[in-house]
């Protein structure tokens, strides 16, 4: 036996999880485990703050609830989701449009629309209009292509924070045409504050951070034989545009409406963008956030939940 200090519990740690049968699950504890160490010795963690920090974790999860991500919430304010989404960026084989978080309002169900209709259901502010085209990346129009959309209203809410999910407003689906073209009218959208009233809005307080996102409108874009895009576009002239708390705003997802005798809607301020989509790969899943609910059932390490 072997007594255990500051400069080997370590190793010793290591050598006991080498055992473990999975390669990549042994891969992340052993970093896991070296990073985790390293921390608390660069800031000579104590005891006190310990407590604090398991005390913060277990009310992280204490406010985890089929309709609410709290762990999520806590990677996307410490820009661990937008680091895990560049870096899964950089698996994909051609430059496609750059992605962004999905973020926790995106649901599986949305109402179809045509193109030209109005995603908002009573407007109480100016219409602008969207434009856009999904494209390969040689150019060529994607016929058919899936396009989710969802935003806030021009009030700041999403649809289930004013209706849970007994309705859906400012959010749909568009199928774009043969030259893969779609269009659709809605509100412009405000930004809004992240949950504050849970334990990372009291991170976020105690960091003086002002938990805003800057105003954008959520894409999701599939294609068969393409890889899945989820992003969004922020709007530039959004006083956070370059302060977003979750940090997923790139300059090349910034627009701004303007009126353009080009657009389908002329009479309307109008963003246009066009969508890259990326060949699809064996890369696995795209999406960084989830639905709350599917979570709670998430499976364990060993042998189900
Ligand atoms: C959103 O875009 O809706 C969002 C993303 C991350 C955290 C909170 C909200
Ligand atoms: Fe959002």
């Amino acid at each position: 036996m072997h007594d255990l200090d500051q400069t080997t519990i370590t190793q010793a740690v290591l050598d006991q999880m080498a055992t473990t049968t999975d390669p990549r699950l042994k891969e992340i504890m052993a970093s896991a485990v070296k990073h985790l160490h390293a921390f608390a010795r660069d800031i000579n963690l104590t005891p006190a703050e310990w407590l604090f920090g398991i005390g913060f974790i277990t009310q992280i999860g204490q406010a985890c609830t089929d309709s609410r991500q709290e762990t999520i919430l806590l990677s996307d304010t410490l820009g661990l989701s937008a680091l895990v989404n560049a870096l899964h960026d950089k698996t994909r084989l051609d430059d496609a449009t750059d992605t962004s978080l999905l973020g926790p309002f995106y649901r599986d169900a949305s109402p179809e629309f045509a193109n030209g209709d109005c995603i908002a259901a009573h407007p109480d502010s100016p219409e602008i209009g969207f434009y856009g085209q999904v494209h390969d990346l040689e150019g060529r129009g994607i016929a058919g292509a899936r396009i989710e959309v969802w935003q806030t209203d021009e009030h700041g809410f999403y649809d289930m924070q004013k209706f849970g999910n007994e309705k859906s407003d400012v959010r749909g689906t568009f199928t774009a045409d043969a030259l893969g073209h779609f269009n659709f009218r809605t509100v412009r959208p405000l930004g809004y504050f992240i949950p504050m009233d849970g334990p990372v809005g009291s991170m976020i307080k105690a960091q003086n951070r002002h938990g805003c996102r800057p105003a954008h409108i959520h894409f999701l874009i599939t294609a068969p034989g393409f890889r899945e895009l989820v992003t969004s576009l922020y709007q530039g002239d959004d006083q956070y545009i370059d302060s977003d708390v979750v940090f997923g705003v790139s300059s090349s997802l910034v627009i701004q409406a303007k009126r353009n005798p080009a657009s389908p809607f002329p009479s309307l301020e109008t963003i246009h963008y066009d969508f890259g989509l990326a060949r699809a790969t064996e890369s696995g899943e795209a999406r960084i956030g989830a639905d709350p609910s599917k979570l709670l059932k998430a499976p364990g390490l060993v042998g189900g939940a």
